[in-house]
């Protein structure tokens, strides 16, 4: 089992919703934390947080959908505190829309979702996580590190309407722990560096609360918990999948026993 105590994470996304609850929990279990995000007042709010907890903060403003960003974030860490034991990408947007939409009335097309909207949540989600990951791993490698590179996928990832972009780039996140573990297995250090993803369902952050309230109603009736999952109920499940080193390669899902019915 490893131990959080003076273990270093890097967290994306980290000013705000999970990202900033896994630091917290990180902190709170005696570890250090380097938390990444595109929003300097966000950065500046958790890290003040993290701060009156006691915690061994460095806020990096990093925007992942660049890789010079994305270096420099890495190298940080490891000028810092000298390694990296958690990565965490969890920054993430979402752009909802139907693919295409069409008119009640005459049944045909009247919208359709943009290549923006499209190339937007690629771009974070799914690039900006493939160049957090690509350069924390290479100075994890390059520096003897143990621990857990821990993505996050979402119950999105098989297949919810208005979530083509989003869906899309959480179902990769779902397959890249396989990859990883496979390559790192090759090259012999699958035993030194784990890789698996998280898969919640709809978690109580600013995500998910700026639905409209019959939106949010309507996904709650799917929820037999009947209420969101909280983020630190995600943050300690990353807690657990980084103390047990047996679990590698694989998604775990954290949604309350949510039904997707005809939704997904
Ligand atoms: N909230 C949910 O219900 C839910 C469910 C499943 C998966 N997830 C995933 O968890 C992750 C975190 O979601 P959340 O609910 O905490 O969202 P959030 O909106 O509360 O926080 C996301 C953070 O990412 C930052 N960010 C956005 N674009 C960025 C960029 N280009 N570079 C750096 N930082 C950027 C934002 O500033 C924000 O602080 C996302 O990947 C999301 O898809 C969330």
């Amino acid at each position: 089992m490893l131990e959080i105590r003076n273990a270093v994470a890097v967290i994306t996304g980290g000013g705000g919703g999970i990202g900033l609850e896994i630091a917290r929990y990180w902190v709170q279990n005696g570890g250090k934390v380097v938390i990444a995000d595109v929003a300097p007042q966000f950065l500046e709010n958790a890290e003040a947080q993290l701060k009156s907890m006691g915690g061994d903060v460095l806020s990096v403003v990093c925007n992942v959908t660049s890789e010079e960003d994305c270096g420099k974030l890495a190298d940080a860490a490891i000028d810092k505190f000298g390694k990296i034991n958690l990565v965490a990408p969890f920054a993430g947007i979402i752009k909802d829309a139907m693919m295409v939409s069409t008119d009640k009335e005459t049944g045909k097309v009247n919208r359709k979702m943009t290549l923006d909207q499209f190339k937007a949540v690629i771009d974070i989600n799914l690039t900006g996580v493939f160049l957090t990951v690509r350069e924390c791993a290479e100075r994890m490698i390059n520096h003897g590190c143990q621990g857990l590179i821990c993505l996050v996928s979402s119950t999105g990832s098989l297949g919810t309407a208005g979530q083509i972009n989003y869906a899309s780039s959480k179902a990769a996140m779902s397959v890249m722990p396989k990859v990883i573990t496979a390559e790192f297995f090759r090259r012999g250090i699958g035993n030194r560096i784990r890789c698996v993803a998280v898969a919640p369902g709809y978690v109580g952050t600013a995500m998910v609360k700026g639905m409209d309230q019959k939106s949010l109603d309507k996904i709650l009736s799917d929820v037999p918990i009947g209420r969101l999952i909280e983020p630190a109920e995600v943050a300690s499940l990353v807690g657990e999948l980084y103390r047990n080193e047996a679990l590698a390669g694989d998604v775990y899902f954290i949604h309350g026993g949510l039904r997707l019915g005809s939704r997904g």
